[in-house]
C-alpha cells in the first residue's frame, strides 16, 4: 500500500505538533523515524494507523481516504504495549479472531508465531502479569500474526535485551523481503535504523527536518540539527 501525506497538520490547543508539506511512503520499503522527544513523531505514526485524526490533510492509502478496509490492513504497535487481561495466547488470537479465522488456522498461526518470536512458554500466562520485554514481544508477535500490508512501530524493542532485539529486527526484516510488508519504525537506537531501514526521516519540532536513503541520513546529514542530534547518541 502507497501512503501518501500532503500538507498536513495537527494541532493541540494552539500549539502544531506535526506539519508535514509532503511525504510519500512507498509499499515494500522499511522507513525509520528518528528525532527527540516531543518532536512528533508518536503522533505522526498515530494519524498513519488512522487512531488519531490530523487537524487538517489526513494521508491518503492507495489514493483513498482510509476505509474500512484498508484499516484491516495495517498494523500498529504502541510505544506502550496494551495487552488484554488474558491468557498471551487469546491476546496473540485476538486479530484473527476479530477477522474470522477459523479455530483450527488460528491455532496454527498462534502456535507458529509464538515460536518464532520465542514466547511458548508464556502461552497460558496472564499478559498483564509478563514483564516489559515479554510484553513486548507478545505485543509484536499479535500485531504481526494476521499478516498485515504495513507494520506501524513505535519503539518496538525500546525494553528488549540485546538477543531478543536481534530477533525481533530479523523477523522485521524478513517480513519486509518475504511478504513486501511496508514498516515504518519508530527508534531511538541510530544502529537499528542503519541496519532495518531504507530510509530515514528526521523529525524535529513537529517537521521533517531531514530526509533521505537511510545511510546517507546517518553517516552524512545536511542539517546542523541532525548533525547534532546523532553526534550526542554516537559519543
Ligand atoms: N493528546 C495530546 N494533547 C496535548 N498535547 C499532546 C497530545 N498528544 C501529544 N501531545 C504533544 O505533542 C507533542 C508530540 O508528541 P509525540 O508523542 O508525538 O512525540 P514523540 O516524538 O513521539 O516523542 P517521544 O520520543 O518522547 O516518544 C508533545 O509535545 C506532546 O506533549
Ligand atoms: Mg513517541
Amino acid at each position: 500500500m502507497d501512503i501518501k501525506i500532503d500538507n498536513l497538520n495537527k494541532v493541540y490547543g494552539d500549539k502544531s505538533v506535526v506539519n508535514i508539506d509532503s511525504l510519500s511512503i512507498d509499499k515494500g520499503k522499511i522507513y525509520g523515524i528518528i528525532g527527540p522527544n516531543g518532536a512528533g513523531k508518536s503522533t505522526l505514526v498515530r494519524i498513519i494507523a488512522g487512531l488519531e485524526e490530523a487537524t487538517m490533510g489526513n494521508p491518503i492509502y492507495n489514493g483513498r481516504s482510509l476505509d474500512t478496509k484498508s484499516i484491516r490492513d495495517i498494523t500498529y504497535m504502541s510505544q506502550r504495549p496494551y495487552l488484554f487481561r488474558t491468557s498471551v495466547f487469546n491476546n496473540i488470537a485476538y486479530p484473527l479472531k476479530i477477522r474470522k479465522y477459523d479455530k483450527k488456522a488460528i491455532e496454527k498461526k498462534v502456535i507458529d508465531i509464538m515460536k518464532e518470536f520465542k514466547v511458548s512458554h508464556l502461552e497460558g500466562q496472564l499478559a498483564t502479569s509478563l514483564s516489559g520485554g515479554e510484553s513486548q514481544k507478545v505485543a509484536l508477535a499479535r500485531a504481526l500474526v494476521f499478516e498485515p500490508k504495513v507494520l506501524l512501530l513505535d519503539e518496538p524493542t525500546a525494553n528488549i535485551d540485546p538477543n531478543s532485539i536481534e530477533l525481533i529486527e530479523k523477523t522485521i526484516s524478513r517480513r519486509n523481503k518475504e511478504k513486501g510488508i511496508t514498516v515504518i519504525l519508530i527508534t531511538h537506537n541510530i544502529g537499528q535504523a542503519k541496519r532495518l531501514c531504507d530510509k530515514v526521516i528526521f523529525m524535529r519540532k513537529g517537521k521533517i527536518d531531514e530526509y533521505g536513503d537511510a545511510e546517507k541520513v546517518i553517516l552524512n546529514p545536511k542539517q546542523s540539527t541532525t548533525k547534532k542530534f546523532l553526534s550526542i547518541y554516537s559519543m
